[in-house]
């Protein structure tokens, strides 16, 4: 472990703070920042290849690097956590080894950032500040924010500029790395933003969808993803007459809300989020806590309400018509965290 960690900390802070400025005697250090995400419909069944339609939400994760000449590869963020290594090649591949610190907390951006050193293929050393308000396990795409961030401020740091294809191609690289089994939806929103329809891997934006407003209810629990992917596909192989329909289904869902949220019927998205949620209640990835703030939006007036995301915890979003602060108060009443949040929003700024 880090031997002076509150010394290093005021150290590193002093020094990003400094990096905020931008260019400090010929350093170069760069900022970028990328989106959380939603999911109006689809989480699950995308796995499958069904449809899904998932937004970026303006809550951003930003990630500042600088190259460095002594090969060190050292991470901090304040609410994450901070790791050191170093930048070595072994078997013709830049490693980051030697690492000390929150390894875990920090494994999808010391891979985001190796893969990134193999892929511009420079073995330099990397500061890295990552600011991340989306909690890790919350279903609001915070392990893909946090890897799209890194990769285009790493590579930027390299002096190599990506473009959204490449950088989202090697986000999903990192997740399938670190979590196995992964649908391409929360990458894509990462670097793209806006509004996404996702079916088998390919994406296509939705340029007539109205710019939302919606209610995030966050539950304050932890949902593994990985763990509720696995869940859903036990469940998939040991009763497949029962759950293959429901996924299906739930296709359908999403098919039929991306026509209502064309049209700007916001009724019908609402009833058909409320479908999506008792079709995901079917395949168990729903919870107490998601429950009591799902039934306070609904009693509070919202035109529909679910999980987004895997489940298990994590969050919910309520679709609400006009003033929505009578459904974030009965959010925060039932026990919840509520936040207001614009969807459709822009996608990795860099
Ligand atoms: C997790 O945010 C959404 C899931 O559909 C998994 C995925 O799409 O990778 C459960």
């Amino acid at each position: 472990m880090f031997r002076n960690q509150s010394y290093r900390k005021n150290r590193y802070l002093r020094r990003f703070n400094k990096l905020n400025t931008k260019t400090i005697a010929g350093e170069k250090t760069y900022e970028v920042t990328s989106p959380g995400q939603i999911f109006l419909f689809g989480e699950h069944a995308v796995v499958y290849g069904e449809p899904a339609l998932a937004a970026a939400i303006n809550i951003r994760t930003k990630a500042r690097s600088e190259a460095n000449e002594n090969k060190r590869f050292r991470v901090f963020s304040e609410r994450i956590g901070r790791l050191e290594g170093k930048v070595k090649k072994e078997n013709g591949t830049w490693k980051i080894i030697d690492r000390e610190g929150d390894l875990e907390e920090l494994n999808f951006v010391t891979k985001a950032a190796e893969i990134t050193l193999n892929y511009v293929k420079k073995g330099e050393g990397i500061d890295l500040e990552i600011e991340s308000k989306l909690p890790s396990g919350s279903g609001l795409g915070s392990s893909s924010a946090v890897t799209t961030a890194t990769i285009a401020s790493v590579s930027l740091a390299l002096e190599e500029r990506l473009n959204r294809k490449e950088i989202s191609q090697l986000a999903f690289d990192t997740e399938v790395a670190i979590q196995g089994a992964a649908s391409k939806t929360g990458v894509n929103v990462a670097s793209y933003g806006g509004f996404l329809k996702i079916e088998r891997n390919e994406m296509e934006r939705l340029r007539t969808a109205p710019e939302l407003k919606i209610v995030i209810g966050y539950t304050g629990k932890y949902g593994n993803t990985g763990e509720l992917v696995r869940k859903v596909k036990k469940l998939k192989e040991s009763r497949p007459k029962i759950i293959e329909p429901i996924i299906e289904t739930i296709g359908k869902c999403t098919e039929s809300g991306i026509n209502s949220l064309r049209k700007s019927d916001l009724q019908k998205v609402g009833a058909l989020m409320n479908a999506n949620q008792n079709l995901l209640e079917g395949l168990q990835v729903s919870s107490p806590e998601l429950r009591k703030l799902i039934k306070s939006a609904r009693a509070s007036g919202a035109l529909g309400a679910k999980l987004t995301g895997s489940g298990g915890g994590g969050c919910m979003i309520a679709l609400g018509s006009g003033k929505i602060n009578k459904i974030s108060k009965a959010i925060k009443d039932a026990g919840g965290h509520p936040i207001e949040t614009k969807i459709g929003v822009e996608g990795l700024r860099y």
